[in-house]
């Protein structure tokens, strides 16, 4: 199966240790624990359960079901440190999260994943002397503060929190971090989120139903390989200070990338209509760039022509 993986390993000797990934069940951690795992770099994957379903995707399920997974609530203080001093690791990637609709649905539980969670892998990397921490924000930070040209979230509220309390940590205790704010993400294992609906018409095309994409316009289309990569990068030297990164991805129309899927599948029923995509489309990676060590581009062509390809596999194998 093509996912591009190889283009998305990294040197192991920049790797001493153990690299915890939370939300590995999620689909930018499935991407991690498999590039990680395809470097020959130690991963343990962590989730609320262990859910190797987005993994085995992307790795393959005999590769998924080899790898160390821990369940951890990361709401929950004590587990997310006794987790990390289990392991004797080198680095976190923290991709626990509710996304928007999710928050939307239920803020209280969104505050305590989305804002305690990260001050509770800040708070165990501050006790256990961590210098190679990276944390998930979001593009949504764009929405705040209110009154902008983008909307506004409780989902972005949390993240901009999150920014912050990073700053603070940094600031007050020397704990370095990385934010990356990740835009639209698309791949295999993209199956929930309000940007999610790029990767469903793929699916879409595969399984012949018909799709329509409520957005139209310019939209970020970051391959998730491309976005885990920027993440182990991230975590692949030692910190300093606390800073926060867009990681946009290509810039193209959802109408270019439905011409390309129609090139793979002439047949498929998918259109898209509304307006545009809530949040900005053409951030620059430049700032991300020269602070990390060289990670890939993959162009909006190779990644719908490489989702395309490994979902009418599985879909074969159905
Ligand atoms: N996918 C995107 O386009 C995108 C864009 C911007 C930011 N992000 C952020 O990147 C991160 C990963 O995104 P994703 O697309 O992989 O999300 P996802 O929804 O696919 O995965 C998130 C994972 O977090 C886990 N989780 C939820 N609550 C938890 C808890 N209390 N303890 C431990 N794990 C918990 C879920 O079980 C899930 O596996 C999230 O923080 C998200 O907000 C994603």
């Amino acid at each position: 199966m093509n996912t591009l993986i190889s283009r998305f390993t990294i040197p192991k000797d920049r790797f001493s240790g153990a690299v915890l990934v939370t939300g590995a069940s999620g689909c930018i951690g499935a991407w991690v624990v498999a590039s990680l795992t395809a470097s020959g770099v130690e991963v343990i994957a962590s989730d609320l359960s262990v859910d190797r379903r987005r993994a085995s995707l992307v790795m393959g399920a005999d590769a998924a079901a080899d790898v160390i997974w821990e369940c951890c609530d990361v709401t929950d203080f004590d587990s997310v440190h006794a987790l990390a001093k289990k392991h004797d690791l080198q680095a976190i990637i923290h991709l626990a999260g509710l996304q928007v609709p999710f928050c939307a649905a239920n803020p209280a539980l969104g505050a305590r994943v989305n804002v305690e969670g990260t001050i509770n892998v800040l708070q165990t990397a501050r006790e256990l002397g961590l210098k190679r921490v990276v944390y998930a924000s979001s593009v949504a930070a764009h929405g705040l503060p209110p009154g902008g040209d983008f909307s506004e979230t409780l989902y972005g509220v949390y993240k901009v929190a999150n920014e912050h309390s990073a700053f603070v940590y940094w600031k007050d205790w020397q704990v370095p971090s990385v934010g990356l704010r990740p835009n639209v993400v698309y791949g295999l294992g993209r199956d929930q989120g309000m940007s999610s609906k790029n990767t469903a018409a793929i699916e879409a095309a595969v399984s012949g139903t018909s799709f329509d994409i409520p957005y139209r316009g310019n939209y970020s289309w970051l391959y998730a390989g491309e976005a885990a990569a920027a993440f182990i990068a991230a975590v692949s030297q030692d910190g300093t200070g606390a800073p926060v990164f867009d990681l946009n991805g290509s810039c193209e129309t959802i109408e270019a990338g439905l011409e390309i899927l129609k090139q793979l599948a002439p047949q498929a029923e998918i259109s898209c209509s509304g307006g545009e995509f809530p949040f900005p489309a053409d951030l620059d990676d430049g700032p991300l760039r020269a602070y990390l060590p060289d990670y890939p581009s993959i162009s909006v062509e190779e990644g719908i022509t490489a989702t395309y390809t490994a979902l009418s596999a599985t879909d074969a194998t159905d």
